[in-house]
């Protein structure tokens, strides 16, 4: 129980990783909102948080508009009073050739994967400056790193995340609040199965020097970790969480 008496938001904490998030930092002893566009998805893993012994709270955001991330703001401190850990999860993986790409394909996403980081920041940094402490930890993507075809709006978001991320650190750590983003691998989860077959995506999922297939609760060990007190030194950075598929 690391994070008894802690209030934690995890965006797209509907399902896949960010499902699993919200539930190891609940099974660690945190109140959660888990905040997504689903509201009956959130709600259900609000009911998987109360079976666990935690209060949660589903609230309905896109946390790509700013009136609806100042509404989850508002429903996060009526609830508890207080948000100690944001984990910006909430993401879109959208495909399409540069050539062919909608402005509204390349607009969505980077509202949603790099808005939604901003505007949800923006919304909790001041009360955790209030407490002197706070945990931003944002799911970036190996994708940041290594580019991927007909994907270019969704890397250039996830490497903007990374940009994003250092420069907030720079602006807040005085106040005691960390961020850092994770970088994960392909994971075994619905984002990846929209653009590929089974068997193109098992065998990808399975080509690391680990032979793992990440599952959404391998990413909930480093989300531990960053929001816990052994990692108080620790602001900036983008830990990848890859099963070794690429090493920088
Ligand atoms: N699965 C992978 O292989 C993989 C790899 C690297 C990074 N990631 C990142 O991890 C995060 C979670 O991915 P996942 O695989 O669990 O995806 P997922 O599609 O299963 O879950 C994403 C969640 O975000 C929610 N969401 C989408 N748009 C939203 C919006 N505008 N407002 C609020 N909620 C919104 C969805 O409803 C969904 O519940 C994403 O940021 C993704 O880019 C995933």
């Amino acid at each position: 129980m690391r994070l008894q008496g802690k209030v934690a938001v995890v965006t797209g904490g509907a399902q896949g990783i960010g499902r699993a998030i919200a539930l190891g930092l609940g099974r660690e002893g945190a109140k959660i909102v888990v905040a997504d566009l689903q509201a009956d998805k959130a709600k259900n893993v609000v009911d998987e948080l109360q079976a666990l012994g935690t209060e949660g709270h589903p609230a309905e955001v896109n946390v790509a508009n700013e009136s609806s991330v100042k509404r989850l703001a508002n429903v996060t401190f009526d609830r508890f009073g207080r948000v100690d850990i944001l984990v910006n999860d909430a993401g879109v993986y959208l495909k399409s050739l540069v050539v062919e790409m909608s402005e509204e394909l390349w607009d969505r996403t980077i509202d949603i994967n790099l808005g939604g980081n901003f505007l949800c920041s923006r919304a909790f940094i001041p009360s955790m400056r209030k407490q002197k402490s706070g945990r931003i930890i944002s799911i970036a993507s190996g994708i940041a790193h290594y580019g991927a075809k007909e994907f270019a709006p969704y890397a250039a978001s996830k490497a903007a995340i990374i940009g994003f991320v250092k420069a907030l650190a720079r602006e807040v750590g005085a106040d005691g609040i960390t961020v850092n983003a994770i970088c994960p691998g392909a994971a075994n989860t619905a984002m990846p199965r929209t653009h590929r077959t089974e068997e193109e995506l098992m065998a990808r999922l399975r080509s690391n020097p680990l032979g793992h297939v990440l599952e959404p609760e391998d990413f909930v060990g480093p989300i531990l970790f960053l929001a816990s007190d052994a990692a108080s030194y620790i602001t900036g950075q983008a830990i990848n969480v890859n099963c070794g598929s690429y090493m920088i």
